[in-house]
Order: C-alpha cells, then sequence, then structure tokens
C-alpha cells in the first residue's frame, strides 16, 4: 500500500534518503480517475521515485464555489495510486500548510495568464494554484512535475511561475485524457445528471469543429469563435468563452501563427466544465 504522509517534518524525513535518487511530483486535489492515474503512471518513467499530493486547496476556491462538495475519496484514491506504483501520498490538512489561515499567507500571482479566461471569472483561482503549487514544490523539490494538458491555463501558469522564480523542477504536460465520447476526464464530471452527461461531450465536438475550420484554413477567428458559443447556447450550455488563442501565452491568435489552442468553458447546469485542443498547423 502506498504509505500516506500527513505533515511536512514527516514528509521531509521520508524523502531524507530518496534525495540522491531523482523525483517526480504529481500534485493532485483527489477524487482520482482515469486521468490522473496516466499522469502517475508517466511519472514512473520519468524518475526513480514517484510523490504524489492530494491537498484540496482552499485558496483557489471562490467563496461561492464547491470548495465544501468537493469529493474526498481518501481511501480509493490510496488504492488507486498503490496499484499505479506511487511511492508516496502527502495528504496535508490545511492547516499543515496555511498554518497563518489562508488570508494570513504569502502568495504567488503570475500576471497577464491569471486574469484572463478562468481567471477572470475565478478571480483569485490562479494565485491559489500558483501558490499551492510553488508550496507543494518547495516541499516536494521533485526534479519533474507532471500536468495534465485538460488545465490548459494552468499549465502555462506553472510553467511562467517555474520560469520567473528560478525553480530548477522541469514541468512535464501529459495529453488529456478522454472517456469513450470524448468527454474530457474531470473530478467534477460527478456532479453532472444522467441527462447532463449524454450533453456533455458536445464540449469536446464543438472544440474539434472549431480545430478543423482552422486547419482547413480558416483565419476568421471570431466567427469561429461565434460559432462554436451559439452551437453551445443552442444545446443548453452557458458558455464563459470559447476562444483560440496563441498557445504560448493564451493572447489573441494572428494570422500565421502555427500553434494555436481553442479553449472553452461552459456551464451545464449547476458544472463548470472546461476544455481545450491544441491545433498545430
Ligand atoms: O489541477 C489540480 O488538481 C490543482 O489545481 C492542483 C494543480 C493540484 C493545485 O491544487
Amino acid at each position: 500500500m502506498t504509505p500516506i504522509i500527513k505533515t511536512i517534518s514527516d514528509l521531509h524525513k521520508t524523502l531524507e534518503p530518496w534525495r540522491n535518487q531523482s523525483i517526480a511530483f504529481v500534485p493532485t486535489m483527489g477524487n482520482l480517475h482515469a486521468g490522473h492515474v496516466a499522469l502517475v503512471q508517466h511519472a514512473r518513467t520519468l524518475a526513480h521515485r514517484v510523490v504524489v499530493s492530494i491537498f484540496v486547496n482552499p485558496l483557489q476556491f471562490g467563496p461561492t464555489e464547491d470548495y465544501a462538495l468537493y469529493p474526498r475519496t481518501l481511501d480509493q484514491d490510496t488504492q488507486q495510486l498503490t496499484e499505479a506504483g506511487a511511492d508516496l501520498l502527502f495528504a496535508p490538512t490545511p492547516q499543515e500548510i496555511y498554518p497563518r489561515g489562508e488570508a494570513g499567507t504569502t502568495t504567488v500571482t503570475v500576471p497577464s495568464l491569471c486574469d484572463i479566461l478562468c481567471g477572470a471569472t475565478r478571480p483569485r483561482h490562479f494565485t491559489g494554484v500558483a501558490t499551492i503549487v510553488t508550496i507543494l514544490f518547495n516541499i516536494v523539490q521533485p526534479e519533474v512535475a507532471i500536468f495534465g494538458e485538460k488545465d490548459f491555463q494552468q499549465l502555462l501558469v506553472i510553467r511562467q511561475l517555474v520560469t520567473d522564480l528560478c525553480l530548477p523542477i522541469k514541468i512535464v504536460a501529459y495529453p488529456t485524457v478522454r472517456e469513450h465520447d470524448g468527454l474530457a476526464m474531470s473530478s467534477r464530471n460527478s456532479y453532472l445528471s444522467t441527462e447532463e452527461r449524454g450533453k456533455a461531450p458536445l464540449l469536446y465536438r464543438t472544440l474539434c469543429r472549431m480545430r478543423d475550420a482552422v486547419v482547413i484554413g480558416a483565419t476568421d477567428y471570431e466567427r469561429i469563435e461565434e460559432t462554436g458559443r451559439n452551437e453551445l447556447c443552442a444545446a443548453g450550455f452557458s458558455p464563459e468563452y470559447c476562444v483560440i488563442r496563441r498557445a504560448s501565452d493564451l493572447s489573441a491568435p494572428q494570422v500565421g501563427d502555427r500553434h494555436l489552442v481553442a479553449l472553452t468553458a461552459a456551464r451545464l447546469g449547476r458544472t463548470r466544465l472546461i476544455d481545450n485542443i491544441q491545433v498545430i498547423l
């Protein structure tokens, strides 16, 4: 069974004898699914040891968001991590991570990237993510950390914080793992009703159509975005955004750009879903 460690001092003691080996790190908020398992299995191929964290980070949830509801399934998660070959699970309490309370902690903000797209509707979200990831990186001190491309904006925020703060950690992106009908795996999919679950794959199909339009040469991005938004609205989604951006920094694309990404965030009933597809020309 993968051992569970709850305090920073116990984690340091356990990691001490591993310091002459390489450590790969997979931070999560738990309620693990096949997407997380794929990250852990990939981590196994990158380093001698694999450390996973499970921490539902209060700092990245807004006051009206689902922090209290977020599924906490530690027993099932530990079982999956054991099968996937994780060497250690770090599962601290909020008090362990934020001893001065969340409001009293030092935070990390990545300018510009934290404020657009998901950051526009979730104002403190990426500061919460950047802060916890920096704290966890400093505690675990891995050589490499693995993040899913499903959270594309989060991935860019983390890449930028690692560069700007000169952290000696390689960030590895892992492709989005999807259900058989294309829906991106997410812990929040469990919030969907049966009817909503039937509609949810439209998010992926819409992004595929946007990608295909760009691949065959369309450059009127605003029109492609509008068609995508209309398609989502017609199916009962409330899109927050449905856009094509530069993959490097999520700025507006220019004709001639060769690496783009189509991204969307949309509510279906009470559930907020996000997804993206990269477009390489
Ligand atoms: O992607 C997630 O699960 C979280 O945002 C992360 C990176 C573990 C930080 O809490």
